[in-house]
């Protein structure tokens, strides 16, 4: 597990637009409309053949997609709040809805449409995924501001022991 610098810089997906993608039946990326691109700033080209996770935000309990697993590999369809990754690391907030594509009767692929979500849910969805985080032992956010010269030694030292920063701090607590 590594530390991950998050910009928190939002993009918001417009109203009257949605994200569409699909994947093979692993989560590789097969489909990804112009919004998809936009919003998660990766190009058309960039997404299609790259496993779903990249997109994945720290802030996402594992919990949430062990469900929408379940939940699709069952052939239902699945639809929650997720808090997603832009390539600049910035995020964006998606209600998505994923479900089967269908040939001959036959699961083939699965599909996903995802809309805009409302500001007070974004908050309410937040304050509730990082409630679950913490009850799966999973990381925390931890924002904390420190010296630059403190901050300069710490990655360093880091880089001299070839060790994460997570790493480094763990051992000085220990
Ligand atoms: C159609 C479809 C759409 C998905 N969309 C997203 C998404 O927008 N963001 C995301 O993090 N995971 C998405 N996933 C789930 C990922 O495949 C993956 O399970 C998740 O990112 C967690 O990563 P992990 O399984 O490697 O822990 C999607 C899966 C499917 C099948």
């Amino acid at each position: 597990m590594d530390i991950t610098f998050d910009m928190f810089i939002e993009t918001e997906i417009p109203k009257d637009e949605v994200i569409i993608s699909r994947t093979d039946l692993k989560g590789i990326i097969t489909y990804a409309n112009d919004t998809f691109a936009e919003i998660s700033g990766y190009s058309p080209e960039e997404l299609i053949g790259r496993p779903h996770n990249i997109l994945r935000h720290p802030d996402m309990p594992k919990s949430v997609y062990k469900d929408l697993w379940d939940t699709i590999k069952a052939e239902k369809s699945w639809s929650g709040y997720v808090k997603n990754l832009r390539k600049d690391r910035g995020y964006y907030w998606v209600f998505a809805e994923v479900s089967g594509v269908y040939k001959d009767g036959k699961l083939v692929e699965y599909k996903s449409i995802r809309s805009w979500v409302p500001k007070e849910k974004r908050i309410e969805m937040q304050k509730i995924y990082d409630e679950m985080r913490r009850k799966e032992k999973d990381n925390v956010r931890a924002v904390c501001y420190i010296p630059v010269d403190l901050y300069d030694s710490l990655t360093q030292k880091a880089k001299e022991k070839e060790i994460t920063v997570e790493k480094l701090l763990q051992e000085l607590v220990k």
